[in-house]
């Protein structure tokens, strides 16, 4: 019956439209960069990690890692806390992008040390073997222009002092992209608050294994934790774990929340058995170096 008269049809369509337009699109806009939006603790980039953003652009890293949680469980449990909105307002201008060839990015910070990502960027081939990252050993040899980065800091008027950009003179385009790194998702202390308490007592599925059995996790060492502690556990990145005196719930304990402030990851996505064996596989490993050998 309205398709009969045009002028009200367009007027009705229009008014449809425009609601839904100002619903979806313009008050998104008013309730950004409100105090509502703000997170405390949340600050400006320093001189090296925008540089180091910057080269992050330059190299297009962004074609292959996207920085946003999305707040669904798998990518919780993948990632960590999901992305919140005011934890972008310095990003000029914003990475969230969509193509996943590498893991998102936008909870790395602190999740490993330094050492792993220089490493990790000098060959990611020599920590994971079967990945397609490029190497980016090269960006040692590039010193940073202490001079067009504090410039760059003026324009995006972003607080900076001097001993930062003094700091500059000495560090080359790899410390600026690890300096970057290390800032992602790192302004809120989400990983000690999503630490699982672990509830009830812990019991040890595998108590009393023979060393043969242990076997095969040895792989999921190999996958997980080698990179870090040494084919055999003589550590490298992360200390040696023969020798130590943790009680089984202890060292289970570890393994799943890893150790936030120390550059030990979270294990909890292998899930609880796989953890369990580890613990085991940690634990035991000296006694079945003596059959074995
Ligand atoms: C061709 C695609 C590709 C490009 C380009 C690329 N990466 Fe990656 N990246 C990957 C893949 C695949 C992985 C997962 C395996 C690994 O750790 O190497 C990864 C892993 C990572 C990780 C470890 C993430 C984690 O949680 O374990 C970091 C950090 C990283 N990349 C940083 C960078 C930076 C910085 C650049 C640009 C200088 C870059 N990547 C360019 C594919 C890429
Ligand atoms: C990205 C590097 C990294 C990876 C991967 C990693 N760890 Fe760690 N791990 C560390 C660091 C760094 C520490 C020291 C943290 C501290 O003491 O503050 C540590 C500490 C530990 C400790 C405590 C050791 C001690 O002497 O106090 C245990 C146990 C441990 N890791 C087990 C594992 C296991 C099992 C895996 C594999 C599932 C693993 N780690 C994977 C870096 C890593």
């Amino acid at each position: 019956m309205w398709e009969k008269k045009p002028v009200l049809l367009m007027v009705l369509a229009t008014c449809t439209i425009l609601a839904g337009t100002i619903i979806t699109m313009i008050l998104p806009f008013t309730w950004v960069n409100t105090k509502a939006d703000r997170i405390e603790g949340v600050v400006p980039y320093t001189p090296i990690e925008q540089e180091g953003r910057d080269i992050y652009i330059r190299e297009g890293c962004n074609n292959c890692h996207s920085q946003t949680v999305r707040p669904l469980v798998a990518e919780v449990l993948r990632y960590g806390e999901y992305s919140k909105s005011g934890e972008f307002v310095y990003d000029r201008p914003f990475l969230w992008g969509s193509k996943r060839t590498g893991p998102d990015l936008a909870r790395v910070g602190g999740k490993y040390p330094d050492s792993w990502h220089y490493k990790h960027m000098d060959s990611p081939r020599s920590m994971v073997p079967r990945t397609n990252m490029p190497d980016y050993k090269w960006l040692r040899d590039n010193p940073l222009d202490a001079e067009a980065i504090q410039h760059k800091m003026d324009v995006l008027d972003f607080p900076y002092n001097n001993p930062q950009i003094a700091a500059l003179q000495t560090k080359n385009e790899m410390d600026a992209i690890v300096a970057y790194m290390q800032k992602l998702g790192n302004d809120i202390n989400w990983r000690k608050a999503t630490q699982v308490e672990i509830i009830g007592e812990l019991v040890n599925p595998y108590a009393g294994v023979d060393h043969i059995t242990m076997e095969p996790w040895e792989s999921v060492y190999r996958n997980n934790c080698a990179a870090c502690h040494g084919e055999h556990l003589e550590g490298e990145i992360g200390p040696e774990l023969v020798g130590d005196n943790y009680e089984e719930e202890e060292l289970f304990k570890i393994i799943y929340n890893g150790i936030p402030d120390g550059g030990m990851p979270s294990f909890s996505a292998l899930g609880s058995d796989k953890v369990w064996q580890l613990t085991n596989f940690i634990k035991y490993y000296n006694q079945g170096e003596g059959e074995s050998h």
